[in-house]
């Protein structure tokens, strides 16, 4: 993919984002466990989420589509798919059935892409298999292909050395079939849809005074999604970046979810200079509105708290950082090492392409802004880092190799980025 450096400003709004990701997956997995048909509006009709879409139809739903409008209807009891179910490129998709299926009965081998296989699984296989769930798979059931054995699994007090929401999720699935109250502790809020939609849907699931998600097994099938999935702001932030690294432009980016724990990296970016507003409209599962970001000079910042909400974004902010005056800092992002691809390698080794002085850490790393110049970048098979180095295109120019990823996320994304040059 060729990107031409923009030449005169932009002031867009850009209605066509990408749907969220994280909600779609979850959409499609939830509609389960529901005896009624769910009705989906603005479904990410991306690789992943529809690699989702057809698990669930393997489980036995009828699913119709229309685009982005989903029905999913589940039969009363799941059935047993005579084929692997393959989550492609998604940890998600992959660490949220694990949770899921343990449970049910049969038997269930997830797979997915070459990436995928390299991801780690034993975060979700042992405090899965420690309340009697049979998964196994690849490295001790660290690695996929995974097998699960549905089996009955005991109720549970975990309090997760990650903070992560994908294993929240998938214990939170598990606590809805297992055999009593179980309850579920992090140390820093992750992003919480699991939670707001299932409580939407009627199961018991609530955080106590000591901070532990007290989850009550379901006695009866839950009601059935009516949602209209909101633009995905870690989609969005790539044309935010866009806007605040381009002088006087501006971007709106229409009806993403502003939910707290999703929006972080636009606080940062106006920590560093730019001006974000954020036009909140309605609440229905989540927060939803507007949100502006328009161009002002950027400095350097530090970013070391609140990572899991920001985690997505970390490689386009490393694009604003390069851009912006003085040194940048990301500290305690040791999970960005086990994303789509070691996102601290796939930055680093791009940014040092595109001429930026900067160094390594464990977890994290340090930034001299000032400048950043054309190359010939490799997304490293990771989606984000594909988009981040195209937005980096604008100021500069960029070829980036390998960008069939985009399409795991977001399609239209090119189309959009075209917008900006008119
Ligand atoms: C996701 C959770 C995050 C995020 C991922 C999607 C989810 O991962 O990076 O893209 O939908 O639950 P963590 O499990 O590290 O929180």
């Amino acid at each position: 993919m060729l990107i031409e450096k923009v030449v005169k400003p932009f002031n867009v709004v850009i209605d066509n984002i990408a749907s969220d990701k994280s909600i779609s997956h979850r959409c499609a997995m939830f509609s389960l466990l529901s005896d009624k048909t769910s009705h989906i509006k603005n479904f990410l009709t991306a690789e992943d989420t529809l690699n989702t879409l057809s698990i669930v139809e393997q489980l036995g739903a009828t699913i119709t589509r229309d685009g982005g409008d989903v029905t999913i209807t589940p039969k009363a009891t799941l059935v047993e798919p005579k084929n692997v179910l393959d989550c492609g490129n998604s940890g998600t998709a992959m660490r949220l059935f694990c949770g899921f299926l343990s449970s049910v009965e049969g038997a269930f081998v997830l797979v997915g892409d070459k990436y995928l296989h390299e991801r780690p699984m034993k975060r979700v296989a042992d405090p899965l298999r420690s309340i009697g769930a049979h998964i196994d798979g690849r490295e001790e059931g660290n690695k996929a292909p995974l097998f699960i054995r549905g089996a009955k699994l005991n109720a549970f007090t975990y309090v997760s050395p990650i903070d992560s929401a994908q294993v929240k999720s998938a214990m939170i699935l598990a606590a809805l079939r297992a055999n009593g109250v179980s309850k579920y502790k992090e140390n820093e809020l992750t992003r919480d849809h699991t939670e707001r939609m299932l409580k939407g849907m009627g199961a018991k699931v609530q955080t106590n005074n000591e901070g532990f998600i007290e989850i009550e097994p379901l006695k009866t099938a839950l009601k059935p999604l009516n949602i209209t999935v909101p633009t995905d702001p870690s989609s969005g932030f790539f044309f935010a970046v866009a806007a605040a690294i381009t002088p006087n432009s501006s971007v709106t980016i229409k009806n993403v979810t502003l939910n707290p724990t999703r929006i972080e990296a636009y606080k940062v970016l106006q920590r560093m200079g730019a001006d974000v507003q954020f036009n909140q409209k309605e609440d229905i599962y989540e927060p939803i509105g507007d949100i502006v970001v328009s161009h002002k000079e950027l400095n350097g910042v530090v970013v070391e708290e609140n990572i899991s909400w920001l985690i997505d974004e970390l490689p386009a902010l490393s694009i604003a950082m390069s851009l912006a005056k003085g040194k940048s800092l990301v500290k305690n992002a040791k999970e960005l090492r086990v994303k789509e691809s070691d996102r601290i390698v796939s930055v680093v080794n791009n940014l040092k392409l595109c001429g930026v002085t900067y160094t390594e850490f464990e977890d994290g790393y340090e930034i001299v802004g000032g400048s950043l110049h054309k190359a010939t970048i490799n997304s490293h098979g990771d989606h984000r880092i594909a988009m981040s180095f195209a937005v980096a295109g604008l100021h500069c120019g960029m070829t980036i190799e390998d960008t069939e990823c985009i399409l795991t996320s977001f399609p239209n994304f090119a189309e959009i980025l075209s917008t900006l040059r008119v």
